[in-house]
């Protein structure tokens, strides 16, 4: 697997792999989760590149960017081992920020966006900037990241960014908690309790499936999150626009977010 640190280098690198091209944006701390794109790209594509860059504009003030996990040499072993081709991993230098970011109206107000001001903004200019260096055929988002899915797709498409958009099913843990490298942060009670967001999920999902409505599907799920999780939403929308909707219809996610003393956790069910 070739590294590269540069842009110039790396769009080099990028251009002479063979095609069609998959690409796999990180921020690093790898798990099964992002192993899973790797194969996903590795499996439909002739060359699969990945990057490594913890991406200070999608990161709000007193979040948890200094202390985000970084182990380069960690990581770098799981993308070779995982056949990735190529690794764009920028220092900050060569990223810098500067005023030009992609807005892209209501769609990041909403839930996380309403919780991270700014965090899509830096995410949509950030991945734009990244797929104007790798210039691939295919990217490939986790299911995990639902808004961030909806935010990249419909900027791929308002924008005419020429590449295919593919969604990965989110991989869990035994016990249903989905990997995310933030619940390294979480104590051991917090661990135990975090299964009961994908738990609540599923409630949400059973009654909905039997034909409760979804006013009355959310109000007896909240109360089984397990404490000491503290619920920030739980809703269904529509997995392209993400607004709220009130039947169980594809496309759809069951989103929830929740917060285990200061880590947030993330979850949702795809209805496809
Ligand atoms: P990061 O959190 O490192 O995630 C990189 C990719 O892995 C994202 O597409 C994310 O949805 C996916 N992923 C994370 N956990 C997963 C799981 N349990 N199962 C399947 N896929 C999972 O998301 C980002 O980085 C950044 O916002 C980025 C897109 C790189 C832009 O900076």
């Amino acid at each position: 697997m070739e590294i590269e640190r540069g842009v110039a280098e790396a769009r080099a690198a990028a251009a002479s792999l063979s095609r069609p091209l998959g690409f796999v944006p990180t921020m690093g701390a790898l798990h099964a989760g992002h192993l899973a794109l790797v194969s996903a790209a590795r499996a439909e594509c002739r060359a699969v590149a990945a990057s490594l860059y913890v991406n200070p504009l999608q990161f709000g003030a007193g979040e948890d960017f200094e202390r985000y996990p970084r182990d380069f040499e960690r990581d770098r072993a799981q993308l070779a081992a995982a056949g990735a081709d190529l690794l764009f991993a920028p220092d900050s230098a060569a990223m810098p920020v500067a005023f030009s970011a992609i807005d892209l109206g209501s769609i990041e107000d909403r839930f996380e966006g309403e919780w991270r001001p700014g965090h899509f903004r830096g995410v949509a200019t950030v991945v734009a900037k990244l797929l104007d260096i790798m210039r691939p055929d295919v990217l490939y988002l986790g299911q995990k990241d639902a808004q961030q899915t909806a935010v990249v797709r419909r900027m791929v498409r308002d924008l005419k960014l020429g590449v295919e958009v593919r969604v990965v099913p989110t991989v869990r843990d035994a016990d249903g908690l989905a990997l995310s490298s933030r619940n390294a942060y979480l104590s051991s009670d917090e661990r135990r309790a975090a299964p009961s967001l994908h738990a609540m999920l599923q409630r949400v999902r059973t009654s909905m499936e039997s034909g409760i409505d979804k006013g009355s599907a959310i109000a007896e799920a909240r109360p089984t999150l397990s404490a000491p999780g503290a619920l920030d939403y739980l809703d269904v929308v529509d997995a392209d626009s993400f607004e709220p909707i009130e039947t169980l219809r594809a496309p759809a996610f069951i989103i929830a977010a929740a917060r285990f003393g200061r880590t947030r956790l993330l979850d949702n069910l795809w209805i496809r």
